[in-house]
């Protein structure tokens, strides 16, 4: 259980002063690395009433605007998200010995964004999208399953199928960025890149303890 991490470092002068930058380049290398199970995807908490949540999701676009994931719109997440738009997502690469956590605030990203990736993904997931009042209760798999097989007759496969409008993708917008590289004798490397709010485009970049 105890292992001891020394695979590289991570040092101020290479990481530059973009962190948008150096993430796609981190996450290049998770694609890469075999040992990495699905590199994109990342865990999101949320908070509801104090009290927080996590689960995972896929990141399906970075930009210089931040961090996008698709979803249900009347999920519990939606639910947390509509109460308090700050949220935290973690990748945790263990195999390459490095996590990042962004802390930062999630709108709900255009309609237009919304289809064009709805209109991407296989038919059977557009289905259970439409399908799926995700994080309500259910009472069987079976009405699950029927309903499933119902919106598949409506729009059988080959046929366009429209995007719900409860769901679609939400953007985060980070103001911090901190990237975690494993080095020996848990000397690890920390280093955090920190902006006043979404719009200001100067990170400062700190080293912390850890
Ligand atoms: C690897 C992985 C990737 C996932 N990706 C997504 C995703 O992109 N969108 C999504 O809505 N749920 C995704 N899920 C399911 C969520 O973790 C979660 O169960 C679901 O979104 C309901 O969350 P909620 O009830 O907190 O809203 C994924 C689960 C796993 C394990």
């Amino acid at each position: 259980m105890r292992l001891s991490y020394g695979q590289a470092g991570l040092s101020e002068s290479e990481v530059g002063h973009d962190p948008i930058e150096l993430f796609k380049k981190w996450l290049g290398q998770a694609v890469e690395n075999i040992m990495v199970v699905e590199a994109n995807a990342m865990v999101l908490s949320t908070i509801t009433s104090n009290v927080p949540i996590s689960r995972s999701v896929l990141l399906k676009d970075v930009s210089a605007e931040g961090f996008t994931f698709f979803t249900n719109y009347l999920s519990r997440k939606a639910a947390a998200i509509n109460e308090n738009s700050n949220v935290s997502l973690l990748f945790p690469w263990y195999p390459m010995e490095r996590q990042v956590i962004i802390v930062g605030s999630a709108e709900k990203v255009s309609a237009e964004e919304s289809d064009e990736y709805f209109a991407t993904r296989p038919w059977g997931s557009q289905i259970g999208a439409i399908a799926s009042a995700q994080s309500s209760e259910l009472d069987s798999r079976e009405t699950l399953e029927a309903r499933y097989a119902e919106i598949a007759e409506k729009y059988p496969e080959g046929t366009s199928v429209p995007r719900p409008d409860y769901w679609g993708g939400y953007l985060v917008r980070p103001i911090s960025i901190e990237f975690w590289q494993g080095r020996y004798s848990r000397l690890h490397d920390r280093l955090q890149f920190v902006r006043s709010d979404s719009q200001n485009m100067d990170w400062r970049v700190k080293r912390l303890n850890p």
